[in-house]
């Protein structure tokens, strides 16, 4: 496969707002976990395609100096990207100033419009990564020194613990900064991956005619990770699987696959239609559940004993839609599992076998689409195809294409969130009524989590998981090996 240069191509153009790019990019957090693993090592890449023009100013508690700063953003960097270029490190080095102070403290506030007023910024990008608590009061103090006039915010997951106080934090933010200054971060809007799920929906005619209730058995969607909870005891213990990945990653992934192509290339269309989809959706029923714990999980740092949080959720969804009635939507989230992966498995139905129970030979098996959206990104089409012999017998073989090899290395989510924040494009990032039909959705497991079931790590899960499944033949797929 060769990479074309007539590919399919979305105009960026028409989805900027008509808001000035930014001329500097404010770190809430900068001390902090993401900024280290993640921030960081965006800018790297930001500042080497020669996109990040502005400075950085890090805001943090965290008693350093500009220097410990800088020489622990260069060690991020140094740990996250292979082959860092010292030039490249350098010139970022020359961006970074760090504001020292607490967010309570009014002093830190002023210290923050001094150094922008030193920059010369009319329109910051103010990044939170920091703890969701303090969402509100950062926000708040911002406009309590005229920074809300000065730039648009950009807020990190999760939005809200439910349905409720995403609604009041949705209140507060725009008691400061109008709608289109506020960026909802999820990151996996940012992966191109989930991003090409449009293109391949919606550039391709083979796939539209099958896409629905008469051709899709199932539909499974799968965010999984091997790792555990790495120490952040603390925080898991304040979120669980479902708050921390169901109701926003992996619920953004289940809007791009069921639903209707957008009316225009405009990014409210785009959106309109997520708001669809997931409205069609029914509330988690709690009979449709399972919650899972790694055994293990209760010894970790943080984390209390009698600990009834879950670290893997199964839940089956439905969609009203003329579209999708009847289809069940098997979804799971977990950690401590056997494999790194997020896939979605859609299951065609079985073709008449009158053909094959003739010639005395099984049914073969049903097609898999599966779309693999994480680190191994790429499309496998398994299909049948004749064994090699005298009887009509078929087997899987598997059309398979791996997206690294065939379109090259794409960027990380957080270096075209960052860039697009920077820009003031709102294309990828999360519209509140969407959030709000997410946290909807997932409200009923909030309200009546139900029983929690130990699993082994490296395992797929609790067993109790293959319950929620419709049909006695139906199994849980397990994701295509990394590879
Ligand atoms: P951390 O706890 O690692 O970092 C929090 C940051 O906030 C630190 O820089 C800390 O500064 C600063 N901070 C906290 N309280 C104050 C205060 N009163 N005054 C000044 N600074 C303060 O959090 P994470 O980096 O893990 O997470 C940040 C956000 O990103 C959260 O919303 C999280 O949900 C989200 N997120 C995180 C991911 C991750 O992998 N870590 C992934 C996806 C989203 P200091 O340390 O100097 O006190
Ligand atoms: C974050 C969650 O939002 O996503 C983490 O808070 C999770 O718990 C992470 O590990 C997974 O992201 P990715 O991009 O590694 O799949």
């Amino acid at each position: 496969m060769t990479n074309t240069s007539d590919s399919t191509h979305i105009d960026t153009s028409q989805i900027v707002t008509n808001q000035p790019e930014a001329d500097a990019l404010v770190l809430f957090g900068a001390t902090g976990d993401l900024a280290k693993r993640k921030l960081f090592p965006s800018l790297y890449h930001l500042e080497h395609s020669g996109v990040l023009q502005v400075p950085v100013i890090g805001v943090a508690r965290s008693d350093w100096s500009d220097d410990e700063f800088r020489a622990h953003a260069r060690e991020s960097i140094e740990q996250h990207v292979d082959e860092a270029e010292a030039s490249v490190i350098d010139s970022l080095m020359g961006r970074l100033d760090l504001v020292q102070g607490d967010y309570a403290d009014e002093a830190t506030w002023n210290e923050l419009v001094e150094t922008l007023d030193g920059h010369g910024s009319q329109t910051a990008v103010f990044y939170m990564a920091i703890p969701p608590s303090m969402f509100p009061m950062v926000a708040e103090s911002l406009a309590s020194v005229g920074l809300n006039q000065r730039g648009r915010i950009v807020v990190e997951k999760p939005f809200g613990r439910d349905l409720e106080s995403a609604v009041e934090l949705n209140k507060t933010l725009h008691s400061v900064f109008a709608e289109d200054h506020i960026f909802r971060i999820d990151h996996y809007l940012g992966k191109e991956a989930v991003e090409d799920l449009l293109v391949f929906r919606f550039a391709n005619t083979l796939l539209e005619p099958v896409w629905n209730r008469h051709y899709v058995r199932s539909v499974q969607v799968t965010m999984s990770e091997s790792i555990g909870i790495e120490g952040r005891g603390n925080f898991y213990e304040g979120v669980g699987a479902i708050r921390d990945v169901l109701q926003n990653h992996l619920l953004q992934v289940v809007a791009l696959l069921a639903m209707e192509p957008p009316a225009g290339s405009d990014p409210g269309f785009l959106q309109d239609e997520k708001a669809k989809v997931i409205n069609a959706m029914r509330p988690i029923d709690c009979s449709s559940l399972v919650r899972g714990q790694y055994v293990g999980y209760r010894d970790e740092e943080g984390v209390p004993e009698d600990s009834e949080v879950e670290t893997y959720a199964a839940a089956r969804l439905e969609i009203d839609s003329w579209r999708w009635a009847g289809v069940p939507w098997y979804v799971r989230v977990g950690k401590g599992l056997a494999e790194s992966a997020t896939e979605a498995v859609i299951e065609l139905k079985s073709p008449p076998r009158m053909l094959f129970d003739e010639a005395g030979s099984p049914a073969p098996e049903r097609n898999l689409i599966r779309l693999r959206l994480g680190k191994n990104d790429g499309v496998t089409f398994a299909l049948q195809a004749k064994t090699p012999g005298p009887d009509m017998d078929s087997e899987e073989i598997d059309v398979d294409v791996d997206f690294a090899a065939a379109l090259g290395e794409r960027q990380d989510a957080y270096e075209r969130l960052l860039g697009d924040a920077l820009i003031g494009s709102l294309r990828r990032f999360a519209r509140q009524d969407v959030v709000e039909g997410t946290w909807r959705i997932v409200q009923p497991a909030l309200d009546e989590p139900g029983p929690i079931y130990p699993y082994f790590r490296t395992s797929w899960g609790p067993s109790e998981a293959s319950t929620i499944l419709v049909n006695d033949d139906d199994v849980w797929y397990p994701p295509s090996p990394s590879r």
